[in-house]
């Protein structure tokens, strides 16, 4: 990161998370464990295979309210931040979101017969089959088609601004649920269980806010900028494509054509070079006009270069002619 960085990688792992213990989930979410007693954050890192600048620029930006993207390409890794979205999704599909059910059934004491805890359960169950689609579309499509251009490949019917536009907000219904529990869940004498699950859903919907924020100013960012130096690269590779035909047939130059080359950079005239190789002028001038055509050379001059690089003639043979 360009900017003024909170973290950094010789700062101790254990005062991180001490400073800021939201960053004990970004830590499991990169499969880092515990126990890494005084080491510093790159240390941590290294030990234990996760790529460092990719750990801090998670850190960095949970901590950065304002943060803005200025990162340049490469800072860290884009395939280690979607092996830590694949991580979080996980986290919430298989551990957070059924944890939180089981909680909320034993708060609301859901036995069938209240229709209102039954309301609740349906509400929440929708809720998590929307979480589902939402991170199995970006676990399928979008990972996938970033892995693509990590191996230099752009695609002509997808990129990431359509995901960017169509990224949706998926805590908004985790808000709306807790705010119909706090403000319309009729009272009973002990809401220990009510307020244990409460405080779950706001931890959990916290956490999905930071997770869509980092796949929107982090994530989205980096896989641009690599699919704008793919076209780039592309819109370059058409010209050398071009050219590439003219190379490839270069090795191809007949000893004839060498032949014609050495007497054309001696200066000697098409009828010369006709009588000497006992061949028609007309014969001599489609040798030069295909010569031009494979070396995309065209002056007496540049054959001239040519001749000498490749050793056709030594630079003595041809003084006093075009060069
Ligand atoms: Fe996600
Ligand atoms: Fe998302």
């Amino acid at each position: 990161m360009s900017k003024q960085q909170k973290y950094h990688a010789t700062d101790r792992m254990n005062d991180l998370i001490s400073r800021n213990f939201s960053l004990l989930m970004v830590m499991s979410r990169f499969g880092l464990s515990l126990g890494f007693g005084d080491k510093h954050v790159k240390e941590v890192c290294d030990a234990q295979q996760v790529d460092y600048r990719t750990f801090l620029a998670v850190a960095n930006f949970i901590a950065d309210d304002d943060y803005v993207y200025d990162e340049v390409e490469g800072a860290f890794s884009v395939a280690a931040l979607m092996e830590y979205l694949k991580r979080a999704h996980n986290y919430f599909l298989d551990f957070d979101l059924p944890a939180i059910r089981r909680k909320l059934i034993d708060a609301i004491d859901y036995s069938g017969n209240s229709e209102l805890a039954a309301l609740i359960m349906k509400f929440y169950d929708e809720y998590v089959k929307e979480v589902r689609r939402h991170m199995e579309y970006e676990n399928k499509a979008v990972f996938t088609y970033v892995d693509g251009l990590l191996e230099g490949k752009l695609s002509e019917s997808y990129d990431i601004d359509t995901f960017a536009q169509h990224h949706n907000e998926i805590a908004t219904k985790l808000t709306e649920l807790k705010n119909i529990i706090i403000k319309y869940y009729p009272g009973k004498e002990n809401n220990n269980r009510l307020n244990a699950v409460l405080f779950d859903i706001f931890n959990c919907e916290e956490d999905l806010v930071s997770h869509c924020r980092v796949e929107d100013l982090l994530f989205v960012p980096a896989v641009k900028q690599i699919e704008q130096r793919l076209q780039k690269e592309a819109r370059h590779f058409v010209p050398r494509t071009r050219n590439a035909a003219p190379e490839a047939e270069q090795e191809t130059i007949s000893q004839r054509e060498k032949e014609i080359i050495t007497c054309v950079v001696k200066g000697m005239t098409n009828k010369a070079i006709a009588d000497k190789l006992f061949i028609s002028v007309h014969t001599v001038m489609t040798h030069r006009r295909n010569i031009a055509r494979k070396l995309q050379i065209h002056s007496p001059a540049g054959l001239t270069i040519y001749a000498i690089v490749n050793k056709l003639v030594e630079i003595q043979d041809i003084k006093g002619t075009a060069l």
